[in-house]
């Protein structure tokens, strides 16, 4: 995009970052190479982003399903996902960035749950871009909890059942007070979600890139804002022209 300046710039963009594995079957390199580019990837986007003026930023970086995956593999992402944390935390706070994490964390071990909690709250005041990090992320699992928590305020009598509605469920999610994303971008060719921000995406705009994850720069980023800013969301309603029409 030459001039992603003047395009309709979508307050809150989630990626699907997929492909690392087949970027690296493709050269003949391990998966973990793959794995690794994709961080640069990562590093990439987030400037992109808070460069246009992107608010919100999610990435899918690990799936409750992903724990399923060779332990070797399992043990890299997590490997990567650490020293991610580690060694850019630091300047994420300088360029004024938030730290969000969603997904489940009840049952994680180790140290990864310590360092996702102190990007949260080392950044906690930065008002730039939010980069919302999804680890052990399931939308059916984030809904789920959800449910079973108003469950409880309802058994508890904090609650009426006839109070609950789309706000308050909205709410009751990971993603409490961070707006639906405008555009959702999964790359690799997969058209699906793949169980990624289920009751989110409701009116999400979705495109589909056929790059693998690692080749992802910001190039393809801002193509894929000029296919939003030329997509005629309506969110149920009429189109601008279809509704001036109807006015006369
Ligand atoms: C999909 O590729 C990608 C992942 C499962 C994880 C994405 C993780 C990173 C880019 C690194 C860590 C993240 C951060 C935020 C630092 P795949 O392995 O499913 O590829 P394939 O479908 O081609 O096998």
């Amino acid at each position: 995009m030459a001039n992603p300046e003047l395009a309709i710039i979508p307050q809150h963009v989630a990626i699907i970052m997929d492909g690392n594995g087949r970027w690296a079957n493709k050269r003949g390199l391990p998966r973990t190479v793959g794995h690794s580019k994709g961080v640069e990837a990562v590093r990439e986007t987030v400037r992109a982003a808070g460069a246009v003026g992107v608010k919100y930023l999610t990435l899918f970086a690990f799936s409750s399903e992903n724990w399923g995956r060779p332990e070797a593999e399992v043990n890299d992402l997590l490997g990567l996902l650490r020293r991610f944390i580690r060694r850019d935390l630091a300047e994420l706070h300088r360029e004024n960035i938030r730290i969000r994490v969603i997904g489940e964390r009840e049952n994680l071990r180790g140290d990864i749950l310590p360092l996702l909690v102190e990007a949260e709250e080392t950044t906690r005041f930065n008002t730039a871009l939010t980069l919302v990090i999804a680890f052990n992320y399931g939308a059916r699992d984030e809904i789920a909890r959800a449910v079973a928590k108003l469950a409880r305020d309802v058994e508890a009598g904090r609650l009426k059942a006839s109070d609950i509605d789309a706000d308050r469920i909205s709410q009751s999610l990971d993603t409490a007070g961070i707006p639906d994303p405008d555009l959702i971008i999964r790359t690799s060719g997969e058209e699906r979600l793949s169980n990624f921000l289920l009751w989110q995406a409701a009116y999400s705009e979705l495109v589909f890139l056929p790059d693998y994850w690692p080749d992802f720069d910001r190039n393809l980023f801002y193509d894929a804002l000029r296919v939003f800013a030329s997509r005629d969301r309506r969110f149920g309603g009429l189109s601008n022209k279809a509704a001036a029409a109807v006015v006369g």
